[in-house]
């Protein structure tokens, strides 16, 4: 594990003011609830967030955005943010996840920002996919990428003291998951199928209840790391590995140096132990409750508030005036109106 100069740590719990920003831009994106427009809702959620993120007191950096500066205005990779005034610290953000899932009103939606030291984040570079396996803490040291899977599900479910029967994994659904779906079911274990969102998902096979035991699916690497930074705040494993989607991808990731057999493990994704995260629901979830609208301008949130060194984990229950919301966000009145 790389050390982080500890002169360089922030000194304040910044999950309490990020907090602020993945409502905020919670609050934009589920006006566009079933509303059909995927862009749009992402859009929404991005324009807050970087409006909010602007008034944070510190030097950050993007790390891990909406992709590269000519494709993204805001929340680009390389983008500066807050007002530049210590701790030095790197973002990652992904203002909406569950795009689809927003546009379309399904279930777990939700926005997140995580923050961490300089040189703390893993650089997804130009693999777009991982390869994920995420267990909570009881399970954290059985995690294994190579291993038959219906080994794993069977020593999951001895150390949970359950039969393999009650297993339960969840999926993202895609075509290049059959195989793996068979395989669990022809073990006798249960998968739950998602439309979108493996940092939801990875948050709820942290999570006490025992209603997921794994996750395990090919997702997008910068949620892989996104996952990793709320599961050193809530305990458990992320397992990765890098996984090419054409020649291109895999010539480029040699070539920067990566090694595209390493399993990367949660401390490989995160680095340090001061991590801040905040995730806000969108749309109702097994984790986070939606954005509720009470009438008379009234909204409420819930949000996961999060920060490693102190292994604080709150549960933020907002209500929000709407019409002051306008204010703080600008802009678009209607929308958020
Ligand atoms: P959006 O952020 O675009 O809504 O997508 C979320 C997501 O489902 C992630 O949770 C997941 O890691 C990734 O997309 C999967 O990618 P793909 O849709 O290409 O399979």
């Amino acid at each position: 594990m790389t050390s982080i100069d500890p002169s360089r740590r922030p000194d304040r719990n910044l999950a309490l003011e990020l907090v602020r920003v993945t409502e905020a831009a919670a609050l934009a994106s589920s006006r566009l609830i079933g509303r059909g427009d995927k862009e749009a809702a992402d859009q929404a959620a991005v324009d807050a967030m970087r409006h909010v993120l602007d008034g944070v007191r510190m030097d950050g950096l993007v790390v891990i955005g909406e992709g590269e500066k000519d494709e993204a205005p805001m929340l680009y990779n390389g983008e500066q943010i807050g007002d530049g005034s210590p701790p030095e610290v790197e973002i990652a953000v992904d203002p909406l996840e569950g795009t689809r899932l927003t546009a379309l009103g399904y279930p777990g939606a939700i926005t997140v920002i995580a923050l961490a030291e300089r040189g703390a984040l893993f650089n997804p570079g130009p693999v777009t996919y991982m390869e994920k396996l995420v267990g909570g803490p009881a399970i954290a040291d059985l995690l294994d990428l190579d291993r038959p899977f219906s080994e794993t599900l069977a020593l999951v479910a001895e150390r949970k003291g359950v039969e393999i029967r009650d297993v339960m994994v969840v999926c993202l659904d895609r075509p290049r998951h059959e195989e793996r779906i068979q395989e669990i079911r022809d073990a006798g274990a249960r998968v739950r199928l998602i439309m979108d969102g493996d940092v939801a998902a990875s948050l709820l096979a942290v999570t006490d209840g025992n209603r997921v035991d794994l996750l395990w699916g090919v997702g997008g690497t910068p949620e892989g790391v996104i996952s990793a930074a709320a599961i050193k705040c809530l305990g458990g494993e992320i397992l990765g590995r890098l996984v090419p989607r054409t020649d291109q991808e895999r010539t480029g990731a040699l070539a920067e140096g990566y090694d595209l057999d390493k399993v990367l493990a949660t401390d490989d994704l995160v680095k340090g132990d001061d991590v801040f995260f905040s995730a806000t629901g969108v749309t109702d979830g097994d984790v986070l409750e939606g954005v509720r609208y009470l009438g008379n301008g009234v909204a409420t949130t819930e949000s996961l508030v999060m920060r490693t060194r102190s292994g604080t984990v709150r549960r933020v229950h907002a209500r929000h005036d709407r019409s002051k919301l306008r204010e703080l966000i600008g802009g678009d009145v209607e929308r958020f109106g």
